[in-house]
């Protein structure tokens, strides 16, 4: 715009005032906007059926207008999504609720939630009420959906707190929940609900219901779309995903039909049960490139004693045989396991031979437990062992499980692995970290755009599980 000289006398004289109504009146919006901003915490706690969920309570508090901070004072909605598989987990997620305590004092407005499986066991919804008459709303694990009405409920005051937990074995799915995906370039897909195994030391069976299998069209369809938002990788999710049966669809299928889908993205799946997992699934891995060569197989004890009590239905043999055709079949599969030690009635012989399989089996790595009584399950009824054998036994099965980890990476020096890029890696400034298709973690040099390709790297240390390596060629 051309001024003429008057005018533009007028112009900059006007200038600085107008400016600073200008910022005046931004500034008014931006304080009234922020201050009017809704904001929420998710705590999450538990396994990656959990997270999975946090992304659906994420996808709830964005539709109602909350915006996510990571700040607890300045939250307005703090949801704490539980898990009661170990009393360890519990006290901290106890100890947690409490803490929120002060945060209510100064701003009586807040909304806290308790969701997910603590709530879900015989009684803990009135414990909660008794220990924590803070919290605005308890739900169950069936009945997420009903949060967000929840929240509008004590936001307008018509209830001081909401209380629901459903009590049905055989809850139906819920399609409906928004999700909220905070899982960078993987995206977690449920393939199942629940559990039928009564495992005689689990909680879940009793906190998460029956076994319920998702609709195999609408997890086509879901996957479809994340490959077309971007999602490089997807895992399927199921506390036993060989067990998944919708119509005459079972998990091979699915592994099938998605491997086939096009685009170039990493599929991977978990839990498997040995008494379930097959020949068919091992096949179908070595014959589709993009399903990853990594299987998480629970073994829970190498004693057939103690895997017979905890009511496992597979004994050892069946459990390295399994074991030995994936090693067969694909030998460059990364296998990693759930250990438990301290069962009830566990001998020094019964560890033992935990010890032996432990050998035996060279697993990448093994997620190990010590055994702690659940409410109302078979196990915790009977006699317990002492806090010190469990102690001295979980010491011995780490420090070996370790030696054997550090002994598997070595095997991984010199050779060009393709590596999915995760993440910066969070302690070292210019490297990046991703996983092999193995599913171990590797450090190589590297920029933030790189997260979401698939690069060759090629390993040159190891640090016990943690892989270091470079890239070439570029
Ligand atoms: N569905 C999966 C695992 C679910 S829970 C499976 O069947 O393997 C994850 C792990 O927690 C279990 O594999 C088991 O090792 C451990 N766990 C379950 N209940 C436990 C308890 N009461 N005490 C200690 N560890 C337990
Ligand atoms: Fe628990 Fe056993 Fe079911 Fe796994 S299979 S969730 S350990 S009862
Ligand atoms: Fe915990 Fe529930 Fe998972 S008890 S381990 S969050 S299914």
């Amino acid at each position: 715009m051309l001024l003429s000289d008057h005018s533009y006398d007028d112009y900059s004289a006007a200038t600085p005032f107008l400016i600073a109504l200008c910022l005046r009146a931004g500034l008014f919006c931006y304080i009234i906007i922020f201050t009017m901003k809704k904001f929420y915490v998710i705590k999450t706690f538990g396994c990656q059926m959990n997270v999975h969920e946090s992304e659906k309570i994420a996808g709830i508090a964005e539709e109602l207008g909350y915006f996510v901070t990571e700040d607890d004072s300045n939250a307005d909605l703090i949801v704490f999504n539980t898990c009661c598989i170990r009393d360890t987990a519990e006290k901290k997620i106890l100890g947690n609720i409490g803490d929120v305590k002060v945060l209510k004092k100064k701003k009586p407005s807040l909304i806290v939630a308790v969701v997910g499986c603590m709530t879900q066991q015989n009684g803990a919804a009135e414990e909660l009420k008794k220990k924590f008459p803070f919290v605005n709303i308890v739900l169950g694990t069936s009945n997420l959906s009903e949060l967000s009405s929840a929240i509008i409920a004590i936001e307008n005051r018509q209830k001081k707190r909401y209380d629901h937990i459903l009590n049905e074995t055989m809850p139906t799915i819920d399609e409906t929940i928004p999700v909220k995906r905070t899982s960078g370039t993987n995206a977690w897909v449920n393939i199942m609900y629940g559990c039928n195994n009564f495992c005689t030391y689990c909680i879940v069976p009793y906190v998460r219901g029956r076994e319920r299998s998702r609709d195999f069209s609408v997890i086509l369809d879901e996957v479809k779309s994340l490959l077309d938002e971007g999602y490089k990788e997807i895992t399927l999710l199921g506390q036993n995903v060989d067990s998944y049966a919708y119509e005459n669809k079972r998990f091979v299928n699915i592994l099938e039909e998605i491997a086939k889908l096009p685009g170039k993205f990493r599929l991977r799946f978990m839990t498997s049960h040995p008494k379930d997992f097959n020949s068919a699934v091992i096949d179908v891995i070595r014959s589709c490139d993009n399903i990853c060569n990594n299987v998480h197989l629970p073994i829970q004890s190498g004693s057939d004693r103690i895997l017979k009590l905890m009511n496992r239905h597979y004994d050892r043999a069946r459990y390295m045989e399994v074991l030995n055709e994936i090693k067969q079949k694909l030998p460059h599969c990364g296998i990693t396991t759930d250990i438990m030690v301290g069962f009830p009635t566990e001998t020094e012989e019964d560890f033992l031979d935990t010890m032996s399989l432990v050998r035996e089996a060279r697993f990448s790595n093994a997620f190990t437990f010590v055994y702690s009584p659940r409410r109302g399950t078979v196990a915790a009824a009977m006699e317990q062992l002492s806090p010190a054998v469990k102690k001295d036994r979980i010491t011995r099965l780490v420090d070996l499980q370790n030696s054997i980890t550090k002994e598997l990476s070595l095997e991984y020096i010199g050779r060009t692995e393709e590596v999915l890029v995760e993440d910066l890696n969070p302690k070292k400034p210019g490297f990046v970290c991703g996983r092999t298709e193995s599913g171990r973690l590797v450090n190589f040099p590297g920029v933030e755009a790189d997260i979401g390709a698939f690069k060759q790297v090629k390993i040159t240390t190891s640090r016990s599980a943690a892989l270091w390596g470079e890239t070439y060629g570029e």
